[in-house]
């Protein structure tokens, strides 16, 4: 939550700065603002607002000239989205930004308030610069840093200026995300690789507590006890282009319509010679044979790719799995040891309460890996496996591609976990592959109805409420559908196992209210077909997906969206997804909403 960057070398570090605001503007979008030394001073434009608010006001006021500098996109925690709770914040002699939460600002506060200092705004972050500014009696920016660094409580990602030294950059973090991007004589700190990946595809990870220095075309690197440490320079695999929206009005469908290649590239990742294989990430078959139990720990949609991977493994593995919340997970003190393996699940690799989930699940000794799409993320490098998916840049704050490689990648998983455990052989887990292989053409072929997904959001545009029903894999599906549709709509929308509603939400059921119906499953289509006709006869409007060919009785069905696949039953998921992903979409265009930007939302939710 909150993108940071900051820029110093030869070029007009406002452009450079809101250039790399906007690739971050998913991260938070209620304020902005930037600070850039011109002329020996700190010169700073910051405003309540989107970054379109922040663009006007430069245009209105000039932007600052000069090449060094620091911004900030921001998603308010503490204190609401209004210019003075904007950052960049300066007290004393210090001007800093922040993505994260300063859990004991309170008491700081006033502490700080007793030594004389005034605050201007309601937010934690203020108190950091007064702490820098308080920790700078000596006039030594390491050292007001490393005393600084020491009393705060939380998770921080700080860009700071010091107004003594002109053209310097000072950046350090602790649990939450910071990258130095290494470019030509130029630096630049951000959130997300994206932000500078028009510049320079070389980047250096800090670690927590680690200090940066820029200054001068050079960067120096320092532990929290000010010593220098040397760090390694890692490629971005990431191109410029697969961060931009190469020509589609959002992000969201852009991130849609790249499904069939990012699946394609995911499981050619981790297919070798026919059957899957995680050997490269240290999720060998013994590891598999020794594990008793699994946990799924995650949020969101993350968390809904978890409930598809407990009906894989569990149906064929025959290992049984609990999904939990991770927010849950972190305080309920589970039942987990060391024959146990905990799925941590995230696109973005940083949020607060999986990455919390991993750290407990390592200390009651379980095994744990993780499923992420950004490379080297605080939860990549914490897990003791990782398996990275090949989203690339997922921009849009509802998740889409990245669920997608997700259950691909946890399909392949429940496949080699059976085979290693006995419960299939060879031949089968090769069928198996070869099936799930089939998901890039699935999904290409539900991506040709984008009409037909236009024409059922045209039929949801003015509804108050919605259900998704569902049985077994459909039923885990339901729920992501749901969520995606009530994220980016503002429709209230929940999802139920369709054999559920009858036990107290069918009383919601009357005249008109839709009721999407995914049905694929054969095994359960005769239950599903009568629970549809159970709202059906309440007056429901009723949506199905299902399988090309599926028959309903007369009036079962309102909207009938085919899905046509090769794809088995327990696989169609990965492409069923596409068409709630469409429906989705173009409800919240016909709504007026923007949907890579829906309202409280944030990508990357690093607080808890
Ligand atoms: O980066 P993560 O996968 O850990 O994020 C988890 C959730 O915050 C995320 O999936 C969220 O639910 C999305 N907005 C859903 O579209």
């Amino acid at each position: 939550m909150c993108g940071i960057v900051g820029y110093i070398g030869k070029r007009d570090c406002s452009d450079v700065l809101m250039d790399g605001l906007e690739k971050l503007e998913y991260r938070g979008y209620d304020s902005a603002g930037i600070a850039v030394f011109e002329n020996g001073s700190i010169k700073t434009v910051k405003t309540r607002g989107k970054l379109a608010c922040m663009k006007a006001k430069l245009d209105n006021e000039g932007k600052p000239l000069g090449c060094c500098g620091i911004g900030h996109t921001r998603w308010a925690t503490h204190g609401e989205p209004s210019d003075i709770n904007s950052h960049p914040h300066s007290n004393g002699r210090v001007t800093i930004v922040h993505n994260g939460i300063i859990e004991n600002y309170a008491e700081l506060k006033d502490f700080l308030k007793e030594k004389g200092y005034v605050f201007l705004s309601q937010t934690d972050s203020e108190v950091v610069a007064c702490l820098l500014d308080y920790y700078y009696s000596e006039r030594n920016p390491l050292k007001a840093i490393t005393e600084t660094v020491k009393e705060l409580r939380g998770s921080f990602a700080l860009g700071i200026l010091f107004k003594d030294f002109p053209d310097r950059i000072y950046a350090v973090r602790k649990a939450s995300p910071l990258i130095v991007g290494k470019g030509d004589g130029e630096f630049f700190i951000a959130s997300d690789i994206p932000a500078f990946l028009k510049y320079t595809k070389e980047y250096i990870l800090l670690d927590d507590d680690e200090i940066v220095c820029m200054e001068n075309g050079k960067a120096q690197f320092f532990n929290v006890h000010g010593i220098e440490v040397s760090k390694e320079v890692h490629t971005a695999e990431w191109d410029v282009e697969q961060a931009q929206k190469q020509g589609f009005p959002h992000y969201m469908l852009k991130e849609i319509h790249e499904q069939p290649d990012v699946a394609d590239k995911t499981l050619k990742a981790v297919i070798k010679n026919g059957v899957p294989d995680f050997s490269d990430a240290g999720f060998t078959d013994d590891i598999m044979r020794s594990i008793k139990k699994v946990f799924v720990v995650a949020c969101g949609t993350s968390m809904h790719a978890g409930i598809i991977a407990r009906y894989a493994v569990e149906k064929l593995a025959r290992i049984p799995v609990t999904v939990e919340t991770a927010s849950e997970f972190r305080y309920m003190d589970p039942i987990v040891g060391k024959d146990d393996l905990v799925i941590l699940i995230s696109q973005s690799g940083e949020t607060a309460d999986t990455k919390a989930g991993l750290e407990l699940a390592k200390e009651k000794g379980a095994k744990t890996l993780a499923i992420v799409n950004v490379k080297y993320s605080a939860i990549a490098r914490a897990a003791d496996m990782c398996i990275n998916t090949l989203a690339g840049p997922e921009i849009a704050v509802a998740s889409t591609k990245a669920y997608t490689v997700q259950i691909a990648v946890l399909y392949l998983i429940a496949f080699r976990m059976a085979f290693a455990n006995g419960n299939i052989t060879e031949e089968e887990l090769k069928a198996l592959t070869k099936e799930i292989e089939k998901a890039p053409d699935a999904i290409r072929n539900i991506l040709k109805k984008e009409d037909e997904c236009r024409f059922i959001a045209s039929r949801l545009v003015n509804v108050e409420k919605l259900f998704f029903i569902g049985r077994g894999f459909d039923y885990a599906l339901s729920l992501e559908g749901s969520l995606k549709l009530k994220e980016i709509t503002y429709i209230h929308s929940d999802a139920y196992a369709a054999g559920e509603l009858k036990h107290g939400t069918i009383s919601l059921i009357e005249e008109g209210v839709p009721v999407i119906t995914i049905a694929t499953q054969e095994s359960v289509l005769p239950k599903t077909i009568s629970n549809m006709e159970e709202v059906k006869a309440r007056g429901a409007t009723v949506i199905a997906l299902a399988r090309k060919g599926t028959k309903f009785a007369e009036n079962t069905v309102d909207i009938l969206f085919e899905i046509d696949t090769e794809l088995p039953d327990m696989l169609t998921p990965l492409a069923t997804v596409c068409g709630l992903q469409l429906i989705a979409y173009y409800t919240s265009v016909l709504r007026g909403i923007d949907p890579d930007k829906p309202r409280n939302l944030a990508k990357s939710v690093t607080t808890e």
